[in-house]
């Protein structure tokens, strides 16, 4: 098997494959941001009340024990599809009141159960909030997460 690989049909192999694999992942990269833009984003209601409410989830580091689409903290239940949970697609205005009344309410203190704390925010903030979840909700996540308490 002396004969098996010279030394140029390795330094090929090794430049072709490593130039079909930088193709292909250049070509996956451009999918996908192709694929975000003009399929997985609902743009037509990404109002600017949905724009506020992620400012106020980003700023009150809301992530920091849930998770969002199984990203983030696992301390506070997943709350891409809370609204789904809270039943939003068949009653917005319950699941609205349902969330907000929530957030408000807390923290429960219930013995034996994890605390959420008591974060101030205006009816205009809460609001923005909840629409941003809802908003979060329609995004197509493919069956994520399997299980519906994230
Ligand atoms: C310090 C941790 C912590 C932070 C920060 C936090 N939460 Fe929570 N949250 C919790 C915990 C723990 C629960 C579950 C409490 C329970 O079940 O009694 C919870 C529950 C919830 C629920 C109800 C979920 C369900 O499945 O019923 C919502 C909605 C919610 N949080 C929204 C928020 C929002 C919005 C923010 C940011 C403004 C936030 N939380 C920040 C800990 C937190």
């Amino acid at each position: 098997m002396a004969e098996a690989l010279t030394r140029s049909a390795a330094r090929n192999i090794f430049f072709g494959g490593s130039l079909f694999f930088f193709i292909v992942f250049a070509a996956l990269t451009a999918h996908t941001h192709w694929y975000m833009l003009n399929v997985s984003t609902d743009e037509e209601a990404l109002t600017e009340q949905v724009k506020l409410g992620k400012h106020v989830w980003e700023q009150h580091s809301c992530i920091n024990c849930h998770s969002l689409l199984g990203e983030g903290a696992y301390f506070a239940p997943e709350l891409g599809n809370v609204w789904t949970r809270y039943g939003g697609r068949e009653n917005p205005d319950a699941a609205r009141a349902g969330l907000k009344g929530w957030i408000r309410a807390q923290p429960l203190n219930v013995p034996g159960r994890r605390v959420m704390p008591k974060i101030d925010l205006t009816d205009e903030e809460l609001d923005a909030l909840v629409e941003f979840l809802a908003w979060t909700d329609s995004i197509d996540t493919q069956g994520w997460p399997p299980h519906p308490a994230g």
